[in-house]
């Protein structure tokens, strides 16, 4: 049944997208301790626990040093690596930064405890991770590339394989299918995984969310066509908008040939005591964890989650009754701006644009990071941005077609200038590669700290 019968690898996603997906990434360091050697024991081919939106919740939320969490992680994670999702050239932030500033980041990343960076660019534009690749795989670490999956008449198998072609040429040391939005259906995820595997030599590596509902579905027709690596949550922060179950997807290869020589037994009471943990988080910061499967998200491609925020944002302007509107105008602005896949931070560009549109009139008004998108400041986009749209938001104001950070100065020492400024002379580089990300919370943390 498969030709690639080698066990089937499972990364542990519960301490980063795991909660990031259903406790709006609320969970603490110290809920987190008390396991972290048994997770350790259990096999898996990585832990991913930091980057995302983690970094920037500990230092704005939960008053904690994100570095401080790594090395706390690191301490107790001695076989299984620590894996992070690093945003190419936006590092953790929204906009793009000085390569300066990416390869201090990923090198200390690597020293204080990440060994597996998965490395993405929402515009799938490889350029904007070259610099964090190549720093990577210098540092040692693994270095996994990701391209994003969407739908649209600008992407198929063959414009995703040249992506992965690409990442491997730099020197990637796996390929990862990160399908953000729960968007890859069973039968595609079958022919992408066999095109890929059929022509790229690295392993293979899914990453999608139950948002649709067909994630299970998704990753055994992704295993059958040899996928090497799925992602996968502890059941407690699994299934809604998060991952598919690590014991289910467990459970379902036992004794397969492909089974992960995983003991389901010892997930049980690591699970047990991240049900806790949820109950918990759930309380202390009033969320709302029982997010509901949503097909729609096909259509849209908008995210669960963004959808509710986008609802909210429209009641408190007092334009609820626009929000089918809002629905429609979604996919018209993504394609009038190149087909953007729709990820941080592209699908708030998308998404605001849209929610102008619809409440002050079409390009009436531009949010800057449109103009920017536009300007080609992210890259390039999958298809080419339509020409009228381009002369309305812009008018006569030249684009460039050349890598957005080839036009950011070296940003560390001014942040480090401007610490001292305000009397911070003796911080870390971590504290001002932290600052240099999230300023005003960064200065916030450090006061409060200090
Ligand atoms: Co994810």
């Amino acid at each position: 049944m498969f030709e690639n019968k080698d066990p089937l690898r499972i990364t542990e996603t519960l301490l980063r997208d795991g909660h990031q997906s259903l406790a709006a990434t609320r969970m603490r360091t110290s809920d987190m301790v008390p396991m972290l050697e048994q997770l350790d024991e259990i096999g898996y081919f990585s832990i991913e626990a930091w980057g995302g939106a983690t970094f920037d919740t500990c230092l704005r939320f939960l008053n904690e040093d994100p570095w401080e969490r790594l090395r706390m992680l690191k301490k107790h994670l001695k076989k299984t690596p620590i894996q992070m999702l690093l945003r190419g050239q936006n590092v953790l932030g929204y906009s793009h930064y000085a390569d300066d500033v990416v390869m201090e980041f990923v090198k200390r990343a690597v020293d204080n405890g990440v060994g597996v960076l998965r490395i993405f660019d929402a515009l799938n534009d490889v350029r904007n991770m070259e610099v964090a690749i190549k720093t990577a795989k210098q540092a040692g670490a693994h270095v996994q590339g990701a391209f994003v999956y969407t739908i649209s008449p600008f992407h198929n198998e063959q414009t995703f394989l040249a992506v992965a072609k690409d990442l491997v040429s730099l020197g990637c040391d796996s390929i990862c299918i990160k399908d953000m939005a729960g968007l890859l259906a069973p039968y595609n995820a079958y022919n992408l995984v066999k095109v890929l595997k059929a022509n790229i030599s690295v392993p293979i590596h899914i990453h999608t969310h139950y948002t649709s509902g067909m994630a299970s579905m998704t990753y055994l027709k992704a295993i059958e066509a040899g996928v090497d690596i799925v992602d996968c949550s502890l059941s407690p922060f699994a299934m809604g908008s998060s991952q598919p179950a690590t014991e289910a997807i467990v459970a379902a290869l036992e004794g397969n040939e492909r089974d992960t020589g995983i003991n389901k037994e010892q997930l049980y009471p690591l699970a047990d005591y991240f049900r806790n943990v949820k109950r918990e988080l759930e309380k202390t910061f009033k969320l709302n964890t029982a997010i509901e499967i949503d097909t729609k998200v096909l259509k849209f491609q908008i995210p669960g989650g963004m959808l509710s925020n986008l609802l909210n944002q429209m009641k408190e302007q007092g334009m609820a009754d626009k929000f089918p509107e809002l629905i429609a105008e979604m996919p018209r602005v993504r394609a009038e701006l190149g087909y953007p896949p729709l990820v941080t931070p592209t699908s708030q560009i998308v998404g605001s644009m849209a929610a102008f549109n619809v409440m002050l009139g079409r390009y009436k008004v531009i949010p800057e990071e449109v103009k920017n998108l536009v300007r080609g400041k992210y890259g390039r986009t999958p298809a080419p941005i339509d020409r009228s749209i381009r002369k309305l938001i812009l008018g006569d104001e030249p684009t460039i077609d050349h890598r957005p950070a080839d036009d950011i100065s070296p940003q560390l020492e001014n942040s480090r200038q401007e610490l001292a400024a305000k009397s911070y002379s003796n911080v870390s580089t971590e504290d001002i590669l932290s600052y240099t990300l999230f300023p005003e919370v960064a200065l916030k943390f450090l006061e409060a700290n200090r």
